[in-house]
């Protein structure tokens, strides 16, 4: 594996979860895989799950890891080509990335969307320029659009508690008081559809009205406005906010209450209920379900280091080849 930046990086997601699960069960059995081999985590926004997850992960795997906060530590970064270089930015990608994979043998990099320029955020253009210029392989700690490593967290918690055959996933939106991204819908959603695809689960999206996302993340799955519609018989409710696409980053009043609780577990099948993490109690999700036998919020962020892992493995096995 070269570059993990969506699901597209991944052929089969029930040999990856298969091989994740292995890693849980054998933390260490791949502990000189990465003797000698170093990772650096590229920081641009704030992280708490993804910097240590990923951290631990490597150091299972026997590998040393550099971790820049490039936000607060680095140069202000200049992404554009063709500009004079007179204002405000000091250091180009271009030097920037390639200097870190001179000292890298993987490089991890998260880079959350502007939420102003639409086209600029959906084409990935920092992430695409840092992958290119860094000349080793990526993964991706979160892009503008997609958050892959959590996504795959996700499949791999689904999996260890569905207990049956094809469980029904919803995805559902919750009230925030901040405009968020939509990139863990959306690579929740994109991830999904292709579970859904291999016959692993039914999957559903609900949110109000003036915030859907893009279609190409949402491929087969069955939208709905009405959140009691698509609970009926859940086994799965992932609860998250996003930001209107449509409207890029904007941020409706919605009149009903869309925040997760127990009045609304009961239409479901005694669903499990998922969050990516940080969560704001008693706004997106309720605390008595948070506090109660429903949450696998904790379950669902110890599998990080299982996701970081498998991933990280996967790539240190095609360097050795
Ligand atoms: N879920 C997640 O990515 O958490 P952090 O932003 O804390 O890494």
């Amino acid at each position: 594996m070269k570059r993990f930046f969506s699901v597209a990086d991944v052929d089969s997601l029930d040999a990856i979860v298969k091989e994740a699960l292995e890693l849980k069960a054998y933390p260490n059995a791949n502990e000189s895989l990465g003797k000698h081999k170093m990772l650096g985590l590229v920081f641009l926004n704030p992280s708490l799950r993804t910097r240590l997850s990923t951290q631990k992960a490597a150091l299972n795997l026997g590998m040393n890891v550099m971790v820049m906060n490039m936000d607060k530590d680095g140069w202000a970064l200049e992404t554009q080509d063709g500009v004079v270089m007179n204002g405000t930015t000091v250091e180009h990608i271009r030097e920037a990335a390639a200097v870190m994979g001179e000292y890298c043998d993987i490089l991890g990099l998260r880079s959350f969307p502007s939420l102003k320029d639409k086209e600029a955020d959906y084409n990935e253009d920092l992430f695409n320029k840092f992958m290119k210029f860094c000349g080793v392989p990526v993964v991706s700690l979160e892009s503008a659009t997609r958050h892959p490593l959590q996504s795959l967290t996700d499949l791999i918690t689904i999996t260890e508690h569905k207990k049956v055959a094809k469980p029904k996933v919803v995805l559902a939106w919750a009230p925030h008081v901040k405009a968020l991204p939509q990139a863990v819908p959306n690579s929740f959603a994109e991830w999904m559809s292709k579970a859904q695809e291999q016959g692993l689960v039914d999957f559903t999206v609900a949110h109000p009205e003036g915030y859907d996302l893009a279609e190409e993340f949402t491929t087969g799955a069955t939208i709905t406005n009405n959140l009691q519609e698509a609970l009926n018989s859940a086994d799965f409710v992932y609860v998250k906010n996003w930001s209107s696409y449509k409207e890029y980053g904007q941020v409706y009043p919605v009149s009903e209450n869309w925040m997760m609780d127990n009045e609304k577990l009961k239409f479901t099948n005694d669903a499990k209920v998922m969050h990516c993490l940080p969560v704001r109690r008693d706004l997106e999700l309720s605390s008595e379900i948070l506090d109660g036998p429903n949450s696998l919020v904790i379950k669902e962020a110890s599998n990080r280091v299982w996701a970081a892992q498998v991933v990280l493995k996967r790539m240190l096995e095609s360097l050795n080849k």
